[in-house]
């Protein structure tokens, strides 16, 4: 059923814009039995969806921001859905100037979680709600059940959340949303989930390299093993879709589609915040940054093309592996334990934002709403809900003992595995820093003693000793002497 918003106010919620995401989104909540005003800066937008979803629900067509206000119960509930940036700020000034105190605004776009805590305080100081909510799972994910990572005031979930909740995706009948902090928290793990799913995908991408050219197996033979990686402990959405991918024949050549498809990979932003905020929380998120920086040298490509007319050497290789089924194993190993750290380090960088902001996040409900609707749902994430619900103060979730004890099985395959791809001249930048960062952690003296060492020298920075506390200097242009700094 849909009427004009010449009628009373009766929508439970409003959308505004109504692109794939927003239509969709918009649909899930008429299917949930909600009646919902539309909005759309191009009133065609709204009047295809009616045209083809209409049957979906109840929606209330309107064309002004003044009627899509108007056909909203109170408190005013608007999701907009418009691509985050300078376009979000007009759209919240147009519906703030038209709503009231106590309304709440819900942005629902990939925002930058910065812009999130200013808009927040600013809509605050007008007596309105704001809250900036992530929302993964794509296209689809919309449609039938993201994950919903809303922050802002925790009052608005009241009212907010039942409406959120029902149309979310759900596991073992838990939905995946809740609340997870005020201001710029939602968007903040969403932009921490989106540097995960970076991370994951960069590990997925290296396997299939490995496979490709370590044992030379085509894409469906590579599909077939990622369908069957699927049925264990590696089961998860992007490995379900990688077997889809690479399982894709072109229409126009008959070969595999992958094949086809240009090498560069682009991006449009969150992988990127991720990594500059660690770098400002001082979080080592290794395996989320070489996953960016992998996507920026694949679309780096004069440079590349320019490598390869000079043919740059590639030194003595080693020989490929010669017991494939051993081999195979070994990747999965590696892409296993990689990912751990990938997860490690993202929940490292929610722990250090949420002390920062004081936003008192909680990694075990982060992974509860990760299990499902999300881009990075996983089974293992089962089992990170339980490490931090058992210990919420986990140090790192290498410690856990699932995880370590996971770790610890496939460590020498690990070994070989990046091993093997530096003697075969493979990239394999995910799973090289992984190791790197896990022998970092574990090793009982790092070189940053000499690191010390000679920032003392050229700059008087001063050190710790091993053998009593307080900070020292030597004077390295003086007797050499050590003094008490
Ligand atoms: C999700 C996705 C979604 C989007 C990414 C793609 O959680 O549903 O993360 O938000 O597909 O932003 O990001 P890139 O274009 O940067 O790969």
């Amino acid at each position: 059923m849909t009427e004009n918003s010449s009628t009373t106010a009766r929508a439970q919620i409003g959308v505004t814009g109504l692109a794939v995401m927003g239509s969709n989104i918009a649909r899930n909540f008429a299917r949930h039995g909600h009646t919902v005003a539309l909005h759309n800066r191009s009133v065609a937008k709204t009047d295809a969806l009616i045209a083809e979803h209409g049957g979906d629900g109840d929606f209330v067509r309107t064309e002004t921001v003044e009627e899509f206000v108007a056909a909203l119960q109170k408190p005013r509930r608007v999701l907009i859905m418009v691509k985050a940036g300078d376009a979000t700020d007009s759209v919240i000034e147009e519906l703030a100037s038209a709503m009231e105190p106590g309304d709440i605004i819900i942005d629902g776009g990939n925002a930058l979680y910065t812009d999130t805590i200013r808009r927040e305080a600013a809509l605050r100081a007008r007596g309105l709600h704001f809250v900036g909510a992530g929302i993964s799972g794509g296209e689809e994910g919309a449609l039938n059940g993201p994950s919903i990572m809303p922050g802002g005031p925790k009052e608005s979930y009241e009212s907010l959340g039942p409406l959120l909740e029902s149309v979310a995706a759900q596991v073992d009948g838990t939905p995946c949303c809740t609340h997870i902090g005020p201001d710029g928290a939602g968007h903040f793990v969403k932009m921490v989930h989106n540097g995960i799913e970076y991370a994951d995908m960069q590990l997925i991408g290296e396997a299939y390299h490995l496979f490709r050219d370590a044992l030379g197996l085509d894409a469906g033979q590579i599909a077939d093993v990622f369908a069957e990686w699927n049925t264990g402990t590696l089961e998860s959405y992007l490995i379900e879709i990688t077997a889809e991918v690479l399982r894709q024949k072109d229409a126009a050549t008959g070969q595999a589609l992958v094949d086809v498809i240009v090498d560069a990979a682009e991006q449009k932003g969150t992988g990127r915040w991720t990594v500059k905020s660690a770098l400002d929380l001082g979080v080592p998120v290794t395996g989320i940054a070489e996953a960016v920086f992998a996507r920026a040298l694949s679309g780096s490509r004069a440079q590349r093309a320019a490598a390869q007319a000079q043919g740059l050497a590639a030194g003595t290789l080693g020989d490929k592996p010669t017991d494939a089924a051993q081999f195979t194993e070994d990747i999965r190993a590696a892409l296993y334990a990689s990912k751990i750290v990938a997860y490690a380090q993202g929940f490292d960088q929610i722990a250090a934002g949420s002390a920062e902001y004081n936003w008192d996040l909680k990694p075990a409900d982060l992974a509860t709403i990760w299990r499902g609707g999300c881009i990075i749902r996983a089974q293992f994430l089962n089992r990170i809900k339980d490490a931090y619900e058992e210990n919420p103060d986990l140090p790192s979730l290498i410690l856990a003992p699932y995880f370590r004890e996971s770790i610890e099985a496939g460590i020498d395959s690990w070994r070989r595995v990046v091993a093997t791809a530096t003697m075969l001249g493979i990239p394999v930048p995910g799973f090289a820093s992984s190791l790197s960062y896990y022998d970092g952690l574990r090793a009982e003296r790092l070189p940053a003693a000499l690191t010390q060492g000679q920032r003392d020298f050229f700059g008087a920075h001063t050190y710790e000793r091993t053998d009593r506390p307080g900070k020292f200097h030597t004077l390295w242009s003086g007797d050499r002497s050590e003094v008490q700094a």
